[in-house]
């Protein structure tokens, strides 16, 4: 196979300690993906609510911005200089808030965190309206999580200044569902052709429940931008939680052509995946919500040898730590690659773009 002996080339597989983390993935998705700074162009001080808002042109450019960036750590420090980050996480995050302000500090610029509402205005009253225009003069771009799914519309209303999502209620997680996607374009940097092969494309697992769980709703959305790299996509789930999708959401999938199915056959079905994304906790109102108790992923679990599972983090008890030191693991390099896909989305948004790649 050409193309398998093209990856054994760019990136080193190493079995028992897979090289999850260094240079050698995003170097072969840079060499796959042609540079075309015009997709990246329209982000300009656009506000990132959705999924829904990306093409699959506009993803393909800012996966290899992000690949850029993840291949020569050192390369780009000031980016962002002269510009401030607002960060603004009304509900509790280690990953998202923290990966954000990497990026922004990595490009060189400066940040003001907000960890908890009631140190703000907020506590007294104030409207996200009123707090919103406030933003604008203050930083260059905010980045917001809440528990409201809302709370971002309503921000929005008096913002000037470019906002991203990180996560609002049940609804989106849009940076997550890109740094899931950059993940496997890493592991498989071939499946970034506008055409892939039928032998060649892949067939994905999600464990979750889209109705539930901002992240399943928004890697969903994001695989329907590229239906073309899936054989089928089949969201598992142990039954407990009827339905698992909103209303319509499975037909827009299919509209958008995804072969998306779902299944209750956990076990029989996990041999058969290539990639296996889990994810067991949503954060629902004031607290997090557990699902699927009863499906696990551990060391004895039946994978193809070549599987990879994915898990957007924190885990619980459905994702064994026997599982971190196999080739399996790749969801410590999906939380680590979230850092460089946060750092391409951001440098476009407070147009900066001119100064990081070649072909604008
Ligand atoms: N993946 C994710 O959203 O993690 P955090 O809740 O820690 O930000």
């Amino acid at each position: 196979m050409v193309i398998e002996d093209e990856l054994k080339e760019a990136a080193v597989f190493e079995r028992r300690k897979p090289d999850v983390f260094g240079d050698a993935h995003p170097k072969a998705l840079l060499r796959k993906v042609v540079e075309n700074g015009d997709y990246l162009k329209p982000l300009s001080n656009q506000h990132i609510l959705s999924t829904d808002q990306f093409d699959k042109n506009t993803l393909r450019q800012l996966f290899r911005l992000a690949a850029k960036f993840e291949s020569n750590p050192e390369r780009f420090s000031t980016p962002l200089q002269g510009k401030i980050l607002i960060s603004a996480f009304y509900e509790p995050s280690t990953r998202t808030r923290l990966s954000f302000e990497s990026a922004w500090h990595r490009l060189g610029g400066d940040i003001m965190s907000i960890t908890d509402r009631s140190t703000t205005g907020i506590a007294k009253g104030e409207s996200l309206y009123d707090v919103g225009e406030m933003f604008n003069n203050y930083g260059d771009c905010v980045v917001l999580r809440d528990r409201s799914d809302q709370s971002l519309y309503e921000m929005v209303k008096s913002l000037r200044i470019p906002i991203i999502n990180a996560g609002n209620g049940v609804d989106e997680h849009p940076t997550q569902a890109m740094a899931d996607l950059y993940t496997i374009l890493k592991w498989r940097p071939d499946l970034s052709s506008s055409k892939v092969d039928d032998k060649l494309k892949i067939r994905v697992g999600v464990i979750g429940v889209p109705n539930q769980m901002r992240t399943v709703r928004s890697l969903l959305k994001i695989f329907a931008k590229v239906p073309h790299m899936f054989s089928e996509v089949i969201v598992m789930h142990d039954g407990s939680t009827d339905p698992v999708f909103d209303k319509g959401q499975l037909e827009h999938l299919r509209n958008a052509g995804l072969n998306v199915n779902e299944t209750t056959k956990v076990k029989k079905l996990v041999p058969e995946l290539d990639v296996i994304y889990i994810n067991s906790i949503a954060w629902i109102g004031d607290t997090y919500t557990s699902f699927q108790e009863k499906i696990r992923l551990t060391g004895k679990s039946k994978l193809k040898d070549s599987a990879i599972i994915l898990h957007p983090l924190a885990r619980g008890d459905e994702l064994s730590t026997e599982l971190d030191e196999t080739p399996h693991n790749w969801y410590f390099s999906q939380a680590r690659g979230a850092v460089f896909v946060r750092m391409a989305l951001l440098t476009c948004l407070v147009q900066r773009t001119e100064r990081v790649i070649d072909v604008i």
